[in-house]
């Protein structure tokens, strides 16, 4: 989740003034606003061109109710009987759960300090029927890593040798300092390409955009479903994040949001980076840490605990049948001031040491 920054609370509570002022404010709330209107389309068209290079056809554009209503309609939608899906082998906690609602198999895919490594995609390809791929090459969460754009264009060629959908989630896009363009950018003919704003404006708006590789690909997705309000976008959450897009606040939050997660990454950094063992590319909402051998998963989260730090066990983050022996994620923005943060991490060192 995203930290609270200066000036979050101000910029919502004027953005939420103005719609309730809005003759339209009943239909805000009392209508379907479907996946946008044709004007948060075009607003969120220039906004995505910060990440996409040039705005995206409205034709080709949704507005949903997050990146997981997403996937499951695109995982539902784009595998069919007998394929199965790849994704990095540790990956969003989400995957194996969607995967298994919409009952689908996921086929775990090596990586490396660059992300998804396209060898191990290409053998995925070439052993059995994989119709989609899953990726955050963004700063990805877990590990943290943030793959080349070398890496990204064996990538899209993969899917392109194979004729994959890419399905590319780039949750971290408008936070990351150093995020190279996304994979929608070297095969957008393959790509599906989603941006939340989970994490660069807040959670509990439930929205994210959808860039499809054409019109005709979205069409077939989306019109056989025009009544599933699941994946509809909630109506205030849209015209509260037109707004602030319109205004501004939306890049002046992200912006924040960015400068908050670095001040936190440095305080990881000066207590846990002598010790070594610990991953992070500095924009990330939490650091990935390798375990001392001496410590099981278990005793390690254990110990935590009794320190009072909790920790998640790390096998969420494992793609089902796989899991996660030596390592952990430290989430940067659970603590809610600077020096809970500090003394968290301090605890944590401390755990560390005890079986060094
Ligand atoms: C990899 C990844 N994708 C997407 C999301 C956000 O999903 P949603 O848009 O459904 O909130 C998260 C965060 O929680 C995430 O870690």
């Amino acid at each position: 989740m995203a930290p609270e920054v200066a000036g979050f609370r101000e910029h919502v509570m004027e953005g939420l003034s103005k719609i309730a002022t809005l003759p339209e404010l009943s239909d805000i709330v009392q209508r379907h606003r479907f996946h946008g209107t044709t004007h948060d389309k075009a607003v969120a068209a220039q906004w995505l061109a910060r990440r996409l290079g040039s705005a995206p056809d409205s034709s080709r554009l949704l507005l949903t109710g997050g990146t997981q209503n997403i996937l499951m309609i695109l995982f539902s939608r784009l595998v069919p009987k007998g394929s199965v899906i790849a994704a990095e082998k540790l990956t969003y906690a989400a995957i194996g759960q969607l995967a298994m609602l919409t009952g689908v198999s996921v086929l775990p895919i090596e990586i490396d300090s660059d992300g998804m490594r396209a060898d191990s995609l290409e053998e995925a390809c070439m052993s059995q029927k994989v119709a989609v791929v899953y990726i955050n090459p963004t700063d990805h969460n877990p590990t943290t890593s943030v793959m080349s754009v070398e890496r990204r264009q064996s990538i899209a060629e993969v899917a392109r040798k194979h004729g994959l959908a890419i399905v590319e989630d780039d949750v971290h896009g408008f936070i990351s300092k150093h995020a190279p363009p996304p994979i929608a950018t070297i095969a957008p003919e393959h790509t599906w390409y989603i941006m939340t704003v989970s994490k660069c404006l807040g959670i509990g708006l439930r929205a994210a955009y959808l860039v499809a590789p054409s019109a005709e690909t979205l069409i077939e997705v989306a019109a056989s479903i025009p009544s599933v309000s699941a994946w509809f976008v909630p109506g205030l959450s849209a015209a509260l994040i037109t707004n602030l897009i319109e205004t501004g606040a939306a890049d002046e939050i992200a912006r924040s949001i960015s400068a908050e997660i670095g001040s936190r990454q440095e305080i990881a950094q000066e207590v846990l980076g002598p010790s070594g063992g610990m991953h992070t590319n500095g924009s990330s909402l939490h650091v990935w840490l390798d375990l001392p051998h001496a410590w099981a998963i278990e005793d390690f989260v254990d110990a935590a605990a009794q320190a009072g730090v909790i920790l998640r066990h790390p096998n969420v983050f494992a793609i089902p049948g796989f899991s996660i022996k030596s390592n952990i994620r430290l989430s940067l923005i659970a603590p809610a001031t600077h020096s809970d943060l500090r003394e968290g991490l301090l605890r944590i060192a401390r755990v560390l040491q005890s079986r060094m």
